[in-house]
């Protein structure tokens, strides 16, 4: 069997249980395979995989395993994908069993994808319970961009500073300014920026009390000085996730509607990165009290099987050219496998008891971050909603001067070094644990955290 090491120790894999090192990071079978692996592999891959080196085996839970052995605590989800953490058995049976079954068709209705759609469309109110199915999220926001322009017929986009939609050039030009992105331009035309609510590092100098959300208000500027007044969409992450975990208060939300009702643009929530539970409720529009016109989806909606989606309005989908025959399509879009994985994991977040947890879990995780930052002068700001948390270092509190780049990376190793796996890279540390995590091992997650943090302020101490 494919990446099958039988001499790895297997005993003690406790999908509940605390990280166990069995030799120092990476070990060395990772050291072994990676070197391997790295022979073909481009040379670019993501910073946390190229600095500990580690070949992953399996996972269980908020736990994952390497070739050596060791047991990691997860607090990433991967890409923010193992929302029901690592190969929950009853989506890897469904996989299974589809596989046996029909693993492509295309664009035909297979029985998977009906019960997928039946499933779905009760998390969502009524004008949002018409679907199109992609696989990558990037794939589903060029879909809503299409869409927004099929129903329109404007052409220009308002997007934030700090969002990430994707890789692809339209979700690309959308993006606020990553140096990713740097080097690919000429962008889009009739993308336009506006900034974004970061409370922390507020765009108009104000403090969240008594702001009245007057970053809003800049949005209807852009509108009104850089547009062409042709708006076919408005695209925002109601929370900016890989921007930095930044909650937008719900007045900014129900800013953005009024202004999409005013001008007859489409509302889009991007809600590829915090759907499927990661905010507490299982869409985070839920919490602002605003429902968009077209919800992207996508990561965590069938457990890491690749599938996303755009929902919308029937009169939305179906306008043309979006609507014409075959003009939605694409060669791996609602795949039956994905179906199938999507169908499973909706059917283990039915009862509600997962997003309960991930609600708790992630409220106690909250609070032992904020204990962290009374001990930590490294830790500007602790942020987040539900398993979507942030702490973003500073070298310095009073400017709120960036922690430098060595520092992200000494903590997310010395972390590593504890047992404990983090995503990202950057000043921002994004901590995003399965939502079946138990309160023990975030606690102790946050405990190892704690040592990692003393570590790298010591080493900064001594210079
Ligand atoms: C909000 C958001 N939109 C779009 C994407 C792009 O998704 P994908 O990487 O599946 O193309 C991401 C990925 O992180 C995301 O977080």
């Amino acid at each position: 069997m494919i990446g099958a090491e039988p001499d790895v120790e297997t005993d003690g894999f406790d999908p509940q249980g605390a990280p166990r090192l069995l030799t120092e990071v990476p070990g060395p079978r990772s050291q072994e395979l990676w070197a391997r692996d790295a022979a073909h592999h481009a040379s670019n891959s993501s910073p946390a995989a190229q600095w500990l080196r580690l070949v992953l085996r399996d996972g269980q839970g908020a736990v994952v395993r390497d070739v050596d052995g060791n047991l990691f605590l997860d607090f990433s989800s991967g890409a923010v994908v193992a929302n029901l953490g690592h190969a929950p058995p009853a989506v890897a049976a469904a996989l299974a069993e589809e596989a046996g079954r029909l693993l492509h068709y295309f664009d035909f209705a297979t029985p998977a994808r009906t019960a997928f759609f039946e499933a779905l469309a009760p998390t969502l109110p009524e004008p949002l319970r018409t679907f199109q199915m992609y696989s990558t999220g990037s794939e589903a926001v060029e879909a809503a961009l299409r869409l927004a322009k099929s129903y329109t017929k404007g052409y220009e986009v308002i997007s934030f500073h700090q969002a990430w939609h994707g890789r692809t050039l339209g979700s690309m030009s959308l993006m606020g300014g990553f140096p990713l992105k740097r080097g690919y331009g000429p962008f889009a035309p009739g993308v336009l920026h506006s900034v974004n609510a970061n409370c922390y590092r507020c765009p108009v100098g104000l403090t969240p009390d008594g702001c009245e959300v007057a970053c809003a208000g800049l949005v209807d500027r852009v509108y009104e000085q850089s547009s062409e007044q042709r708006l076919a969409a408005v695209i925002v992450e109601p929370v900016q996730g890989v921007g930095g975990v930044i909650p937008f208060p719900p007045e900014f939300l129900a800013h953005l509607r009024r202004l999409c009702d005013r001008t007859g643009a489409l509302l889009i929530f991007d809600e590829i990165l915090t759907g499927v539970g990661r905010t507490g409720p299982m869409w985070a529009f839920e919490s602002s009290g605003v429902v968009p016109d077209v919800l992207i989806a996508g990561k965590g909606l069938a457990c890491g099987y690749p599938v996303s989606l755009i929902a919308s309005r029937r009169e939305v989908l179906d306008s043309l050219p979006f609507g014409q025959p075959g003009a939605g399509a694409s060669t791996f879009a609602s795949g039956n496998l994905a179906c199938a994985a999507g169908v499973a994991t909706l059917g283990l977040l039915a009862d509600g008891a997962i997003l309960e947890n991930g609600r708790r879990v992630g409220a106690v995780l909250l609070g032992a971050l904020r204990q962290l930052a009374e001990r930590h002068p490294l830790i500007g700001d602790v942020r987040g909603r539900g398993m979507l948390l942030a702490l973003e270092l500073v070298s310095d509190r009073a400017t709120k001067t960036p922690a430098a780049p060595e520092i992200a990376r000494g903590l997310l190793m010395a972390l590593a070094a504890r047992g404990v796996l983090l995503a990202g890279g950057g000043p921002i540390v994004r901590i995003t644990p399965p939502l079946v995590m138990s309160e023990r091992q975030a606690l102790a997650g946050a405990a190892l955290l704690d040592d990692a943090l003393a570590e790298v302020e010591a080493s900064l101490a001594s210079g």
